[in-house]
């Protein structure tokens, strides 16, 4: 604990289960000193266990479909009234894609399903910032995060739409934060964090071979959510005041690396097995 966020007030989007790299984020903003409100679409206050989290951190929960300009409306004014005053930082994790969940493939997607996780996990952050902007609710020196994935820079096929989505969403932190930082001095950065099993990363197909990669190709392995946390709060701290517009890799070095001696052994392990013409040598010699 060093109290990185005493008297420090803010919005924490996207909490669901212990498991949420939001949840991780609200205890530790709590642990450094940080007063918030708790949101969350209200499917997901039904379904998931927020009010443990709410309870645990003596925050207040008040339901917002990120979708919804009015739902943001809303949340904006009563964290002001609960929170007494304007807020210091806020965090958008919330992602989802109807593609992915349905398994439709990237090159046959149906296109409501996209809009649909496009508008969730990229426009909200557009919609929340103007909410936000448009009634001068930040601090200045406040900070903005919201979580991505690398994806959006690099292929990986199984990540479907969502690759799309992070792509928008972390050109929107960069046009949008130049304006929050020109006009309110506030800064808005994304973070792009490892695979991490929680609900929205375990729903990706492949995600448990997908990490373990990933892993192996880490010089300093996955980021844990707690990890992530930990960062994200570095982020809301007054420590780093002059960082803006950037997309802030967390993710143990995996986005650096070409190969890792851990997974070219396994390739050179596979071609130790194979003769020259690439057959395996059992067959090889039953050919003989
Ligand atoms: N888990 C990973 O591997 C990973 C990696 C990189 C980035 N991220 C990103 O981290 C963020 C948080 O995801 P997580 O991994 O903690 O999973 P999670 O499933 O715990 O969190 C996703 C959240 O989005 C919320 N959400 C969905 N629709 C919403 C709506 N209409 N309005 C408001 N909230 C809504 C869900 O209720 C849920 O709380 C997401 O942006 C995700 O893309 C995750």
């Amino acid at each position: 604990m060093y109290n990185l966020l005493k008297g420090k007030k803010g919005i924490i989007f996207g909490a669901l289960d212990d498991k949420s790299i939001a949840w991780k984020t609200a205890e530790r903003a709590h642990e450094e000193g940080a007063k918030f409100v708790l949101t969350n679409a209200p499917v997901a206050l039904r379904l998931g266990t927020i009010n443990e989290l709410a309870e645990k951190t003596g925050s207040q929960v008040i339901p917002a479909d990120a979708t919804s300009i009015m739902d943001l409306e809303h949340l904006v004014d009563e964290s002001m009234k609960i929170l007494g005053g304007k807020i210091d930082f806020v965090l958008h994790s919330i992602g989802m894609s109807i593609n992915v969940r349905r398994g439709n493939h990237y090159t046959h997607q149906d296109y409501n399903f996209t809009k649909k996780g496009w508008d969730v996990s990229a426009l909200s952050f557009h919609r929340l910032m103007s909410v936000l902007y448009q009634r001068d609710a930040m601090n200045e020196w406040g900070s903005i995060v919201a979580l991505t994935y690398m994806a959006a820079q690099r292929v990986f096929p199984d990540y479907n739409d969502m690759a799309d989505n992070k792509a928008y969403l972390e050109s929107v932190a960069r046009s949008f934060g130049y304006f929050f930082g020109r006009d309110k001095k506030v800064r808005v950065n994304t973070i792009s964090q490892s695979p991490t099993p929680t609900t929205a990363g375990s729903g990706v197909k492949g995600f448990d071979g997908f990490m373990n990669y990933a892993e192996k190709m880490s010089p300093l392995g996955n980021a844990t959510a707690l990890e992530c946390a930990d960062y994200t709060i570095s982020m809301f701290s007054d420590l780093t005041k002059k960082v803006t517009l950037q997309n802030l890799f967390h993710d143990g070095g995996f986005s650096n690396m070409g190969i890792s001696t851990e997974v070219m052994d396994m390739f050179m392990n596979q071609s130790q097995d194979k003769t020259e013409e690439g057959l395996p040598k059992e067959k090889s010699k039953k050919k003989k």
